[in-house]
């Protein structure tokens, strides 16, 4: 969507995978849906190192809402667990230079059971929005069929640009339809949506977030091409730093969001993440491979018969993103290849091994070996050879 928003993948927090749809702040209250949490969030995300980084969403999820819509129609926050109300709460990241995600559905109640947005709903609860100062509004599709749909998700994108303030628009509209052509048409989804939700919902395990990447790399010539600044697929949260997930798998995560060019919404505690998981999360390339100005989305570009999976992602300045995946349930395995098999046909690249943090430098034709544990990644960025390189960025005795 034209918008001028989410140019590249949006970063921050989301309540959902974690949270839930958790509302008993009577005996739960550190962890129940409440502006208690999402301001808890945004004081770690701007004290923590998040902010600096890009993580600055601070999106609320189902079950925020009020039973009833109030007397005017409008939608409005559970009064005893937002006794604030979703207003105040967006000076409060505004103030902390921070933003706020809202969620509503696009039927007659959200999937917890909240009120939802019908067709009649949808100008009003677009105007609450920008009312609110929200920056971000995801639109799930409980509880209406494919014709309410179909109206529903185009219509909501005109009525938030009709509000004149941006707001980032998610729709989880394909996952509803089954997220492939013909039912899915990923050109109109560019058009009216930031980002879309394509398929199911991550859970915390190794079992969800394999599953998830196996189905966005399967369909990777369909999602592939829809993907550009503006308009994103989103394979959903991150949720390495919760309990599911080893150091190795959290690394796979990163690693292969980073390559999909996905929005990278975690879904964590970030009160109580342990400091390898931060780490993991804060990797400065990392971040930086994700949000490459290009926008490209990467492809697997090889499967080996010995489980070893290789992706490729295309990132400005000539330079390239390659991650070696294990799907090896074993021990690290020593994959032997060069660059030339993996398409690197000019020469000498520079290499920068993202979560070591070394550096090399190899030719295209010389073979090399990479050790590859059990479920993890090595995930390098290669830029291109260093000679080039050099006349690029001193061209003129300037840095370029
Ligand atoms: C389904 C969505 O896909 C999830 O991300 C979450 O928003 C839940 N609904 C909330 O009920």
């Amino acid at each position: 969507l034209d918008n001028g928003e989410m140019r590249t993948p949006p970063m921050g927090w989301l309540a959902w995978e974690r949270f839930r749809c958790d509302i008993d702040c009577e005996h739960d209250p550190k962890n129940c849906i409440s502006e208690n949490l999402f301001m808890d969030m945004a004081d770690r995300l701007s004290e923590d190192g998040w902010r600096e980084l890009g993580y600055v969403y601070v999106n609320i999820d189902d079950c925020w809402s009020s039973m009833k819509r109030d007397k005017n129609g409008r939608l409005q926050a559970d009064p005893k667990r937002f006794p604030g109300g979703i207003h105040k709460l967006a000076r409060y990241m505004h103030d902390r230079g921070l933003k706020l995600g809202l969620y509503g559905d696009m039927g007659t109640h959200t999937c917890g059971g909240y009120p939802g947005t019908t067709l009649d709903k949808i100008e009003i609860d677009a105007q609450t929005l920008a009312d609110w100062e929200v920056d971000m509004f995801k639109f799930d599709g409980c509880y209406s069929n494919a014709t309410e749909q179909e109206k529903g998700y185009p219509l909501m994108s005109k009525a938030l640009n009709a509000t004149g303030r941006p707001i980032g628009y998610s729709c989880s509209w394909p996952a509803y339809q089954g997220g492939l052509p013909p039912q899915v048409n990923y050109t109109q989804l560019g058009e009216i949506c930031n980002l879309w939700r394509n398929y199911g919902d991550i859970q915390d395990s190794w079992d969800s977030v394999l599953n998830i990447i196996d189905w966005f790399f399967e369909n990777q010539d369909v999602l592939i091409p829809a993907a550009g600044p503006g308009q994103w697929n989103d394979p959903d949260m991150l949720v390495a730093g919760d309990f599911g997930l080893s150091m190795e798998q959290s690394r796979a995560q990163m690693a292969l969001w980073a390559i999909m060019a996905a929005p990278l919404f975690m879904s964590n505690d970030l009160r109580t993440i342990s400091s390898g998981a931060r780490s993991i999360l804060q990797n400065k390339m990392a971040i930086s491979i994700n949000q490459d100005a290009m926008g490209i989305q990467g492809r697997r570009i090889l499967t080996e018969k010995s489980q070893i999976q290789v992706f490729w992602r295309p990132l400005s300045n000539n330079a390239s993103a390659l991650v070696f995946f294990s799907r090896r349930n074993d021990m690290p395995y020593r994959y032997q290849t060069t660059l030339s098999k993996l398409n690197y046909t000019t020469g000498s690249y520079q290499i920068y091994d993202v979560f070591t943090e070394k550096t090399m430098v190899l030719k295209d034709s010389t073979s090399f070996v990479v050790s590859v544990n059990p479920t993890g990644v090595v995930m390098w960025y290669v830029s291109a050879p260093a000679k080039l390189n050099h006349r690029q960025f001193y061209k003129g005795g300037r840095l370029q």
